[in-house]
């Protein structure tokens, strides 16, 4: 198995917030995470990337069992986040946040990746010496998810890349995220679009209040008269 959580326990002082979920990734495939706020998507990543130890449970990826590792340990194994948020480095430039993203590496070799980053971003070469802080909020989207491909993941987190973006920008991004998958990424979204993340995805799971309350394929999900009503608006 590429990817699998199993029966997942995470707390916040005396909150359990995640309850026992379990689940699993196909590698080259999209999984969506729908849920309502505070249903614990983002807790689920942050245990997966290291920025969260977990009470109990497992976490896999090609073979081994990653949780409790530290963040840069799990960076290096091939994982990496695109955080809620965004999270950009707003004083620095750029160029210098996608260097950021490289994880200790230098060289040629980044320079090349940072001109394929720029294939994927046009737009951020033409602003390559503006500081981060100072882009749109389509653009800093557009960085943070260059940052995290800077590390060369199999598999990338994704925490709601189209938050508070315009339609276009998130017609846009969800692009992106299948060009991203089409060169063999392997992906985890996290959504309240439900619509975008169906459309993305090949299978999704539904969290709420720290558990997993249905799974499916995206297009047994979107025909689902619970997942209809509670995420896709009737
Ligand atoms: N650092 C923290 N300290 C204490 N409680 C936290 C912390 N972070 C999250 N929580 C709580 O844990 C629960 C799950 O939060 P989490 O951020 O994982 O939810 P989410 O599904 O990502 O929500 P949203 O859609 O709002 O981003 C919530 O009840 C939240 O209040
Ligand atoms: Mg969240």
């Amino acid at each position: 198995m590429f990817f699998a959580i199993h029966n997942l326990i995470a707390h916040y002082q005396k909150a359990e917030v995640l309850k026992g979920i379990s689940l699993e990734l196909v590698e080259g495939q999209v999984i969506a995470i729908l849920g309502a706020n505070g249903a614990g998507k983002t807790t689920t990543l942050k245990v997966i990337s290291g920025l969260k130890r977990p009470t109990a449970g497992e976490v896999w990826f090609c073979g081994q069992r990653i949780e409790g590792k530290s963040p840069g340990g799990i960076v290096k194994l091939g994982i990496s986040q695109v955080p809620e948020g965004r999270k950009i480095f707003p004083q620095m430039s750029v160029m210098e946040n996608l260097l950021m993203g490289a994880y200790l590496r230098r060289g040629e070799e980044v320079n090349r990746d940072v001109e394929h980053i720029y294939e994927y971003f046009p737009i951020l070469k033409q602003r390559q010496g503006q500081l981060g802080g100072s882009l749109s909020g389509g653009e800093q989207q557009m960085l943070a998810i260059g940052r995290a491909l800077m590390s060369k993941p199999k598999l990338l987190l994704m925490d709601e890349p189209t938050l508070g973006l315009s339609p276009i920008i998130v017609q846009q991004i969800a692009q992106i995220i299948r060009d991203i998958n089409q060169e063999g990424v392997s992906i985890i979204l996290v959504e309240q679009n439900a619509h975008l993340a169906l459309r993305l995805a090949h299978w999704g799971y539904v969290l709420e209040l720290g558990s997993i309350v249905a799974q499916g394929s995206s297009q047994e999900l979107g025909e689902s008269e619970y997942v209809k009503r509670a995420y896709l608006g009737g």
